[in-house]
């Protein structure tokens, strides 16, 4: 039985997703390690990988019976176990991005996404991301050359406008219904609000009314409550979520128990710990996997997984003083050592 009413599931195409909330792509954060993790914990639909340069596919693709380069292969690398997984691309070339999401095909992943939101200066000066927004025959191009290009399922991602005077909802909605994607996700933000102000809800409404494809509504979801208040409030078919789940990957379960029972439960002290802890093993052993320093991985994830953790500031302190990924490692055993000697 459930306590709670919301959609169980959604397509994208051929592409069934249950349950109906989906992690969000996150660039420097939904890598296969964490991606993982999301997985491991159960209740998300589907991830998506970080954005990835379209350019950057296309150049570095070397042929099929190549290895892959370092970058940005490592951005789309991803395991067996993280299906079904949809690669976000990003770019302002029709068919350097029609060529790229033929690459993301060949790769076996379930769907393609194209990003429409990101408001980094580097990417829209080049017209990507948000940039777009502004240009909506150039957007209308880009998506028939990769529709034409691809048969996995493909959806985009977008704000709601450049800024206020600009707004483009149902604009962006249409074209992609009538190039024959099979979805769209909105976060109810302008590129100009960057992460300030709120997510506009009512947009996403407007939306889900505009299309008769799948709509995902996205932004300032931070608790099972605010997820059910999304669908509520915009009548949406799934919700996708970001920044909650780099600080609690548990959101997605903790979804489910709540639409399940009205409750959900919360993570022990003693979890956090072992988040933390298996995750930084998972991170050095898997360290060839994903872009970027492993040091500098760790910082920032203590940064998120320590948000909310009894004397979690203390901890957080000590991880970023730290020097190399075997200190990192330490100071976390000597935290949860301390921690549980004080609770005996
Ligand atoms: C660190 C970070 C990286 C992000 N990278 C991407 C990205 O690569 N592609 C994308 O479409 N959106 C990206 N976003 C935006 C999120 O997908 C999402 O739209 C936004 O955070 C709002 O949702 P939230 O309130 O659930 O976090 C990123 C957001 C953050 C915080």
């Amino acid at each position: 039985m459930r306590i709670v009413e919301a959609p169980t599931h959604l397509h994208f195409g051929s592409l069934r997703i249950e349950p109906a909330v989906v992690l969000a792509p996150m660039a420097g954060v939904t890598d296969t390690v964490f991606r993982r993790f999301i997985r491991r914990f159960s209740g998300c639909g589907v991830i998506m990988t970080e954005f990835t340069s379209s350019h950057g596919v296309v150049a570095n693709h070397a042929g099929p019976h190549a290895k892959p380069r370092r970058t940005p292969f490592n951005y789309l690398y991803y395991e067996p176990d993280e299906h079904p997984i949809i690669a976000q691309l990003f770019g302002a070339d029709p068919q350097v991005l029609a060529d790229a999401a033929r690459i993301v095909e060949d790769l076996g992943f379930d769907g393609v996404d194209m990003n429409f939101g990101c408001p980094v200066k580097k990417v829209v000066k080049c017209n990507g991301g948000s940039g777009l927004l502004r240009d909506l025959p150039l957007v209308e191009r880009i998506l028939k050359a990769v529709r034409a290009a691809v048969s996995i399922p493909f959806t985009c991602k977008f704000r709601t406008g450049w800024d206020a005077k600009s707004i483009v909802v149902t604009q962006m909605g249409r074209i992609a219904e009538d190039c024959g994607l099979q979805g769209v996700s909105l976060h109810g933000r302008t590129r100009q609000q960057g992460y300030g102000g709120r997510s506009d809800w009512d947009r996403i409404a407007e939306l889900k009314q505009a299309v008769s494809i799948p709509v995902l509504g996205n932004g300032d979801v931070f608790s099972p409550e605010d997820c059910i208040r999304m669908f509520c409030h915009t009548g949406c078919d799934g919700v996708m979520i970001g920044r909650a789940a780099s600080t609690n990957p548990w959101i997605f379960r903790q979804i489910q128990q709540y639409i399940a029972t009205g409750e959900y439960e919360r993570p022990t002290e003693r979890q956090r710990y072992e988040l933390l802890r298996d995750y930084y093993r998972t991170l050095l052993a898997d360290a060839h996997k994903i872009s970027g320093s492993p040091l500098g991985k760790m910082k920032q994830f203590a940064t998120y997984f320590t948000r909310g953790m009894r004397d979690g500031s203390q901890l957080r302190k000590r991880i970023h003083r730290s020097t190399s990924t075997a200190q990192v490692l330490d100071r976390v055993e000597e935290c949860l050592a301390e921690r549980m000697a004080r609770a005996a």
